[in-house]
């Protein structure tokens, strides 16, 4: 009885197995069909080093350097080093405000820096902000300066002067 019954639900299921085989031969071609497009476009090296592609390592060395690092400014600039690191702008790094002069430190005659503009560089830092951490000394530039040059009354590299 119980083996007449199963051979009815077998039987059924390969009748209607079509329905099956269909869509997993679907399936199965868009496996290969990706397996092929991935093997074709992922670089050989990828995941040498895990998640990463090794080759873009020589590429971002290729790149010429920006930034020199503030290590070699203080090199040649003794005076700005010594003035900054007796105020509270010692740990704000150089070229956070004069920009990136990699090219002016290999070469300094060749590449004379312009000097920051004022009235744009201290706001771009202290301009009240209720998203700034509120020991952040912030002002309002506009009432705070009357309209003066941040530099007549303080000196950018020890700003208390
Ligand atoms: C190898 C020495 C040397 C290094 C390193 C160097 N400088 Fe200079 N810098 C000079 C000299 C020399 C001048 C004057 C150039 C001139 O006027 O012909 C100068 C000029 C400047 C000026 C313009 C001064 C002015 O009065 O217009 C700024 C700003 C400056 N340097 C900032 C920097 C910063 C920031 C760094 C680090 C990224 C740096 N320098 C690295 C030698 C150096
Ligand atoms: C908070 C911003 C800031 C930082 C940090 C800073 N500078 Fe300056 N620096 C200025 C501004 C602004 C001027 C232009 C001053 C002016 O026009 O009177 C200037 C001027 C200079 C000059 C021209 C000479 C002078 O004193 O006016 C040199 C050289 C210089 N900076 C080098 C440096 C070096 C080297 C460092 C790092 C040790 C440094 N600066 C860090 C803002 C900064
Ligand atoms: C790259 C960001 C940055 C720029 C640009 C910058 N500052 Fe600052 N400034 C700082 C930081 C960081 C401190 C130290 C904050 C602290 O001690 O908590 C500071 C501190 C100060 C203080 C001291 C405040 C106090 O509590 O005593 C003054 C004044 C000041 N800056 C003025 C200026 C002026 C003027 C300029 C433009 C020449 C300028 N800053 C540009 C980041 C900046
Ligand atoms: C007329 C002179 C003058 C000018 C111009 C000026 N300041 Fe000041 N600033 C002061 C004095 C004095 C103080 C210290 C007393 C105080 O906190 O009010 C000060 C304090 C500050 C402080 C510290 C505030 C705090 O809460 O600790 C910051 C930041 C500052 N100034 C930024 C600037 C910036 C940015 C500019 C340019 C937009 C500027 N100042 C222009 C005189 C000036």
């Amino acid at each position: 009885m119980w083996f007449a019954r199963k051979e009815g639900v077998v039987r059924r299921l390969v009748r209607d197995a079509g329905h099956l085989i269909r869509p997993a031969l679907v399936l199965l071609a868009g496996v290969a069909v990706f397996l092929v497009v991935r093997s074709a476009i992922v670089p050989k090296a990828f995941g040498q080093y895990g998640h990463y592609r090794p080759g873009a390592l020589a590429l971002v060395r290729q790149r010429p350097i920006a930034y020199a690092g503030q290590d070699t400014c203080v090199v040649c600039h003794d005076d700005e080093a010594t003035a900054r690191a007796a105020g509270k702008h010692a740990h704000v790094a150089c070229e956070a405000c004069h920009g990136a002069l990699a090219q002016h430190a290999d070469d300094p005659a060749a590449h004379v820096p312009q000097l920051p503009d004022v009235a744009n560089l201290c706001r771009r830092c202290h301009e009240k902000d209720a998203a700034k951490p509120p020991t952040f000394p912030q002002v309002v530039t506009a009432e705070h300066s009357g309209g003066m040059a941040c530099n007549q009354c303080h000196q950018p590299h020890n700003p208390h002067l």
